[in-house]
C-alpha cells in the first residue's frame, strides 16, 4: 500500500502518492487518452514499465528546459491529435515534471496532467507546489504557470538506478524540509543517515513522505509564493548565485547556501552557535558542501540578477532554532556588508 498526501490548490486538488509504483500508473490514467513525457535516461532505465500509450522522449537535463522543447511538443501532440480529453503524464525528474506541467498547462488552454517523479529532488520538492516552466536566456524558470498535477506518484524503487550525485542532491532538499520546519526530521536524519543514503525502503519512505507533507502544507497554505511559502527559499539566495557561478548541481549549491543563512542567522542572535555545526555536520554526513571556494563579487552579482529580488532587498529566510524560520527583509547593501 502507499501513503497519500492531498493538497489544495486554487485551480484544482493534487494527491501525492508516495510508495505508488510506476507499474501501476494506468490505474490513475485515461490508457488511451494518454501522451507520456519522458527523457531518454529515464526511457533507457524504466520505458519497460511504461504503460501503452504515445511517448515523446526528451533530452536529459536542465538544457533541454527551453521553448524551443515545448515547442517540439507541441508539434508532436497536434500530431498525436490530442484533443480537450487527452492527459499528459510526465515521467522523470524536475526538468520532465516542470516542461511537462507547463505544456500541458498551455496547450488548448491546459488539458488535464499528473507526474510520476522518479529522482529523489523531485519527490521531495520539484513536483509537488504547482510550479511549471522553462528558463529563458540564463534566466531559470522565468516562463512558466501555477497549476497542480492531478497526482504526483513518487516510486521509491525509482531511485535505485540514480547516480550517486543525484541521489544527495536531493537529500539536500530534505535537510532544508527539517531545518525550517521540522526538528524531529531533523533528528531522525542525523540519526538515520546510512539507511537513507542506503535507500532501506522504510527510512527513504518516511523522509520522502514527511518532506512532501511539510511542502504540501506550505504551498496549500500560499500557493502564489506570497508570504509563507518564501520560507521554502532556505539557502536558495545563496544557492541559486552558486548553481550559475559554479554550474554546479542545485542541491549541492543549496547546502552551501544554508551555511551561509545558518550563519548570518547566528550572527543575527537568532540561531545558537551548536544549531550551526549540527547544521554543517549533518550536511556533511550527506556527502554535501558546506562550502564552495569562489568570486565574491561574481556571487553577489549573480543575487542581483535573480529574478526573486524586490528592488534593492531581499526576503532572506533565517532560522531562530533547528526547525523554525523567519522571513527577513534584507537590503543588497547590508548583505553584502554582513557577509
Ligand atoms: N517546480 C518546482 O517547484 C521545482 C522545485 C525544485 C526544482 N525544480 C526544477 O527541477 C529541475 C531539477 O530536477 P532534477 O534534479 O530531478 O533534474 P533532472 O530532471 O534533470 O534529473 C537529473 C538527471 O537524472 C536523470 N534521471 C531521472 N530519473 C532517473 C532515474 N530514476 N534513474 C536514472 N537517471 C534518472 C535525468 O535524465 C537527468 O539526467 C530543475 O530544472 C529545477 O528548476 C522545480
Ligand atoms: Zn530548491
Amino acid at each position: 500500500m502507499f501513503k497519500t498526501i492531498k493538497i489544495k490548490g486554487g485551480m484544482g486538488d493534487s494527491v501525492v502518492m508516495v510508495g505508488e509504483s510506476l507499474i501501476n500508473l494506468g490505474n490513475h490514467i485515461p490508457v488511451e487518452k494518454t501522451v507520456i513525457l519522458t527523457d531518454k535516461n529515464v526511457w533507457a532505465h524504466h520505458g519497460k514499465d511504461f504503460p501503452p500509450c504515445r511517448v515523446i522522449q526528451i533530452e536529459p537535463g536542465e538544457k533541454a528546459k527551453t521553448l524551443d522543447t515545448v515547442r517540439d511538443i507541441y508539434k508532436r501532440l497536434l500530431e498525436f491529435e490530442t484533443g480537450r480529453s487527452s492527459f499528459i503524464a510526465g515521467i522523470g525528474g524536475g526538468v520532465v515534471c516542470d516542461i511537462a506541467g507547463f505544456a500541458a498547462s498551455t496547450f488548448l488552454r491546459g488539458i488535464r496532467f499528473g507526474f510520476v517523479s522518479s529522482t529523489l529532488l523531485s519527490q521531495v520538492d520539484a513536483s509537488v507546489g504547482g510550479k511549471n516552466g522553462v528558463n529563458l536566456d540564463g534566466y531559470k524558470n522565468i516562463v512558466g504557470v501555477f497549476s497542480q498535477p492531478e497526482f504526483v506518484i513518487c516510486d521509491l524503487n525509482l531511485l535505485s538506478t540514480l547516480s550517486q550525485r543525484e541521489l544527495l542532491n536531493g537529500f539536500a532538499e530534505i535537510i532544508k524540509h527539517a531545518a525550517i520546519y521540522d526538528a524531529t526530521l531533523f533528528s531522525f536524519l542525523e540519526e538515520n543517515c546510512k539507511k537513507a543514503l542506503a535507500l532501506e525502503k522504510n527510512t527513504i519512505e518516511k523522509l520522502v513522505y514527511d518532506s512532501m507533507k511539510i511542502k504540501a502544507a506550505v504551498v496549500s497554505r500560499d500557493e502564489k509564493e506570497k508570504g509563507e511559502r518564501r520560507k521554502l527559499n532556505f539557502g536558495h539566495t545563496f544557492g541559486h548565485a552558486f548553481e550559475k557561478v559554479k554550474g554546479i548541481l542545485h542541491g549541492e549549491a543549496i547546502s552551501a547556501g544554508m551555511i551561509i543563512a545558518s550563519k548570518l542567522s547566528v550572527k543575527k542572535g537568532l540561531l545558537k552557535g551548536e544549531e550551526l555545526e549540527r547544521i554543517k555536520r549533518l550536511i556533511k554526513q550527506y556527502g554535501l558542501p558546506v562550502d564552495l571556494p569562489c568570486d565574491r563579487a561574481e556571487v553577489f552579482d549573480a543575487i542581483k540578477k535573480d529574478k526573486k529580488r524586490d528592488d534593492a532587498s531581499l526576503h532572506f529566510v533565517l532560522l531562530s532554532g533547528i526547525g523554525s524560520a523567519v522571513i527577513n527583509e534584507i537590503p543588497i547593501s547590508e548583505l553584502e556588508k554582513d557577509i
